[in-house]
C-alpha cells in the first residue's frame, strides 16, 4: 500500500478502475466521525503546503482552517458535525487558507442512515490559479481594448467639437482634413469592432466555416487587383500558381479576410515586391491541399518575435494596426483544419505560409 497518504480512509486504488488517492488531480481531505483527518492527498498537500504526516490524525479544524472572504471561520460557521442533520454538504466556495491563499472547496456528509450522524467528512480542495489566470487575461483584454477605443474616439470627439465651436475660422481645406480623419477614426473604431466579434467567435469555438469551392489563384489575383487599382505599382506583386491545384472547399469570406490581411501586412509591415506563391501541398495524413505563401521584401521579423505574431495585440512596428489581424488569421485557418507558419523570405523579408486541407466530404473528394 501507498504511504505517502498513509490513510486506510483514503479510497484504496483497483488496478485499471480506481486510482490512488494520491494521483486525483485535486485535493482530498477526509476526515473521520470524530473529524479526525484521515485521507490527505498529494494534491491536497500540494495545495496547502501541509504535509500527509503533519495532516493525518489532527483535527479537521487545525489542518484546514479555512475562513470566508469575511474573515469568519467556515468549520465554526458550517458545523457539519452538530448542524442540520438533512444537510448532505457545502456546494463550492471559494475560501481562504492561512496566508491569504485562495481555494475553492466542497465538502460532502455522509451518513450512515439518512438524518443519522456524520460518519465521514469528504472535502474536495482545488486550486484557484489557473481561473485567476483566466480572470486576470480577461481583464488585460478588456483594459487593452478600452485603450484601443478610446484614442480615436478621442479624435474623433476633439475634431467635432472644434468644428462646432470654431466652424467660421477654418478654411474649407482646413474643415475637409479633420473630416477626413474623423472619418479615418471612424472606420478605425468599426474595424476594431469587427475584429472583436471574430475574436470572441474564434474563442469560444463559435466560428462557423460556411464551405464552397474556393477558386484560389483567382482570390488571389483578385485581392492583388485591388491594391493597383488602390494606386500601388504593379511590380509591387508577383503572383505565382504552380498547377493543377487540388479542389479546395473553403469559406470564401473568410479566405478573402486571410489573403487581406496577409497582404496588407506585407505592403504595410514589408518593403519591396510582395510574392504571392500558391501550390498544391501534400499535408500529413496524405491528404491533399493547397499551400499558399506570402512574402515580402522589408525587414521582416525578429526570430524571438515569430512565437509572438499569432498571438493578440501583439504588436512589432508602429505603423498603425490593432495587433489582431495574425490573430484572427490563424483561428480562420484553424477552424478549416489547416495550418500557418512564420518564417523569414527567400529576400530577407517576412515569409507566412498556410495550407488548407480539400476540405470536402468525402464523397465529393473521390467524385
Ligand atoms: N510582413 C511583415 N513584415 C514585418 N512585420 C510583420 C509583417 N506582418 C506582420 N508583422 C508584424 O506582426 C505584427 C502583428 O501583425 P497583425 O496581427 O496583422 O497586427 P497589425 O498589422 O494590426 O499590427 C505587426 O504589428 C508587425 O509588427
Ligand atoms: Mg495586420
Amino acid at each position: 500500500m501507498n504511504v505517502r497518504s498513509t490513510a486506510e480512509a483514503c479510497p484504496p486504488a483497483v488496478e485499471g478502475l480506481v486510482p490512488h488517492a494520491d494521483e486525483l488531480p485535486d485535493g482530498l481531505v477526509v476526515a473521520d466521525a470524530t473529524g479526525r483527518v484521515t485521507c490527505f492527498n498529494a494534491a491536497a498537500a500540494r495545495i496547502t503546503a501541509v504535509r500527509a504526516e503533519q495532516a493525518l490524525g489532527r483535527p479537521l479544524e487545525s489542518v484546514l482552517p479555512l475562513e470566508d472572504l469575511d474573515g469568519r471561520r467556515w468549520w465554526q460557521l458550517t458545523d457539519p458535525y452538530g448542524g442540520l442533520a438533512t444537510r448532505a454538504g457545502q456546494p463550492e466556495r471559494n475560501l481562504l487558507l492561512p496566508g491569504g491563499r485562495q481555494v475553492l472547496v466542497t465538502a460532502r456528509y455522509v451518513r450512515e442512515r439518512p438524518t443519522g450522524p456524520v460518519v465521514r467528512l469528504v472535502v474536495q480542495l482545488r486550486g484557484t490559479e489557473a481561473r485567476r489566470r483566466t480572470e486576470r487575461s480577461h481583464a488585460e483584454l478588456i483594459a487593452t481594448v478600452a485603450h484601443e477605443l478610446r484614442s480615436p474616439l478621442t479624435s474623433v470627439k476633439g475634431f467635432t467639437a472644434t468644428l462646432l465651436a470654431k466652424w467660421e475660422r477654418f478654411t474649407d481645406d482646413q474643415k475637409r482634413l479633420m473630416l477626413e480623419t474623423v472619418d479615418a477614426d471612424a472606420d478605425r473604431v468599426t474595424r476594431l469592432i469587427a475584429e472583436l466579434l471574430d475574436i470572441s467567435r474564434i474563442d469560444s469555438g463559435r466560428l462557423e466555416v460556411r464551405r464552397q469551392p474556393v477558386d484560389m489563384a483567382a482570390a488571389v489575383r483578385r485581392h492583388v487587383q485591388a491594391y493597383t487599382t488602390g494606386g500601388l505599382g504593379e511590380d509591387r506583386f508577383r503572383v505565382e500558381v504552380t498547377g493543377p491545384l487540388p479542389a479546395l472547399w473553403a469559406d470564401p469570406d473568410k479566405i478573402d479576410q486571410v489573403l487581406g490581411n496577409l497582404l496588407e501586412n506585407a505592403v504595410r509591415h514589408g518593403e519591396g515586391t510582395v510574392t504571392i506563391e500558391v501550390s498544391a501541398a501534400r499535408l500529413k495524413a496524405r491528404t491533399e491541399g493547397t499551400a499558399v505563401t506570402v512574402s515580402d521584401e522589408g525587414p521582416g521579423i525578429p526570430e524571438e518575435s515569430m512565437t509572438r505574431v499569432f498571438t493578440r495585440f501583439w504588436r512589432g512596428s508602429k505603423r498603425g494596426g490593432t495587433g489582431l489581424g495574425l490573430y484572427i488569421v490563424k483561428g480562420i485557418i484553424d477552424a478549416h483544419g489547416g495550418t500557418i507558419t512564420v518564417g523569414r523570405g527567400p529576400r530577407g523579408g517576412a515569409q507566412f505560409r498556410f495550407t488548407l486541407p480539400v476540405g470536402a466530404p468525402a464523397f465529393l473528394e473521390r467524385g
